[in-house]
């Protein structure tokens, strides 16, 4: 695997497949990779020749007093994670490189309808972070196909919309979420939680799937359902952000015409902020 930190060193090695006739698959991360990750890029090698990763801990889609500084830091261990996975190139640069500081958020990429609700009602800029170093990747990398997982469902469709709306010739394709044994989502922000914090945080996937149970046989009472979700989780330890069943298309409240949902929910547990969703057709 090569590793590379500089965009033109980059845009060279890549030059170099494309000339070859190669297709790109890239995965985007934050580091700090765990199994879930790891099918996102077994995902990217079905679709394409050349499989490009990058580790960027993203400063600009963190808000203040967030966890950007404490954010796991493992790339050591991401590096020989990746090697063993089959990754071409891993694309790792500084914030310096990505943002240079006489034009630091110089452009923002903002796609307003999907991030001013749920996770981005929570943490304000977060989708416009987001979005913005993703365009930015997108521009550098230049890839045919970019894989995200589906457990920041929000996060999928912000990037399929800004992809769709400026044009960008790369598809997206969403990964399905990996789990634990217990149903918990993983996520590095597993590793924030207790040993007791881990077994509680099961919980937030069984109200999901308990939600998901009770609307197939036919209980449309979507307020009903939030409320006991919301009461699950706190019985459980968690402080829930949201708990919500949103139409797939826009995450706007489902209707009892719907029938494309999804179930989201966000919620707090020890030092973690816990996302999860569940999406599906109803019966
Ligand atoms: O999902 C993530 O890890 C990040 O939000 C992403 C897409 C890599 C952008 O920094």
């Amino acid at each position: 695997m090569q590793v590379i930190s500089k965009i033109d060193a980059l845009r060279q090695a890549l030059w170099q497949h494309r000339l070859n006739g190669a297709s790109i698959a890239f995965v985007p991360t934050m580091g700090n990779l765990h199994e879930g990750h790891l099918q996102l890029l077994d995902r990217a090698h079905e679709q394409a020749d050349i499989v490009v990763a990058s580790i960027f801990v993203n400063p600009l889609q963190f808000g203040p007093g967030e966890d950007f500084n404490g954010y796991p830091r493992t790339f050591e261990n991401d590096q020989a994670k990746l090697t063993e996975r089959g990754c071409h190139i891993l694309f790792a640069p500084s914030v310096e490189e990505m943002y240079p500081e006489t034009r630091i958020s110089a452009t923002i990429v903002k796609v307003p309808q999907l991030s001013g609700i749920h996770c981005g009602a929570s943490r304000p800029g977060h989708f416009t972070g987001v979005a913005t170093v993703v365009t930015k990747l997108f521009g550098i990398v230049q890839p045919d196909y970019a894989v995200f997982g589906l457990k920041d469902f929000q996060q999928f469709l912000v990037i399929k919309q800004l992809t769709e709306d400026l044009c960008l010739p790369v598809e997206i394709i969403g990964a399905p979420i990996a789990r634990a044994e217990s149903g918990l989502a993983l996520s590095s922000r597993n590793g924030y939680l207790t040993a007791a914090e881990l077994d509680q945080a099961a919980t937030l996937y069984r109200c999901l799937a308990d939600t998901r149970t009770s609307i197939d046989a036919g209980n449309l009472n979507f307020a009903e359902l939030e409320a006991k979700a919301q009461s699950q989780l706190q019985a459980a330890g968690f402080t829930p952000d949201y708990f919500k069943v949103c139409c797939q298309q826009d995450l706007q409240p489902a209707s009892t015409e719907d029938s494309e949902l999804v179930i989201i929910a966000a919620a707090y547990m020890g030092k973690a902020r816990l996302i999860d969703n569940l999406h599906f057709h109803r019966l």
